[in-house]
């Protein structure tokens, strides 16, 4: 059963939706699942000032999106980086054990967002439509 800030970040998530121009996108999947997340982020001076998700997935993916894209916003990429699923968890008050694995696409999805973000800096390009599974 979920608690009920999983349940009302999953009825009410913030920062639904997909930022225009976004300086770093990120598609992952759960291969099990089939779940899939997309992360956009906005980056000013490598500090995250705007994220955004869309996510084809379980209640528990849309409640860590939502959490996890409102936590990242305010922190630099560093800090962004460093954000794992249990800590996403933890602002969640928990997640049922055999949901704890959903919880996983939003800490990769924002690392994917960041990569894509460093590759641009670089002026590489990174193949966006690949989604990788986790
Ligand atoms: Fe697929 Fe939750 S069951 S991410």
């Amino acid at each position: 059963m979920y608690n009920q800030k999983v349940l009302d970040a999953f009825a009410n998530p913030k920062n639904v939706g997909c930022i225009e121009n976004a300086d770093g996108e990120g598609t992952v999947g759960n291969a099990t699942c089939g779940d899939i997340m997309k992360i956009t982020l906005k980056i000013e001076n490598d500090i995250i000032v705007d994220a955004k998700f869309q996510t084809f997935g379980c209640a528990a993916a849309i409640a860590t999106s939502s959490t996890a894209t409102q936590m990242v916003i305010g922190m630099t990429i560093d800090e962004a980086l460093k954000l794992t699923n249990a800590r996403v968890v933890e602002e969640l008050e928990g997640l049922p054990p055999q949901k704890i694995h959903c919880s996983v696409l939003a800490e990769e999805a924002i690392k994917k967002a960041i990569e894509d973000y460093r590759a641009k800096q670089n002026n590489k390009t990174v193949e966006k439509t690949e989604i990788e599974y986790v």
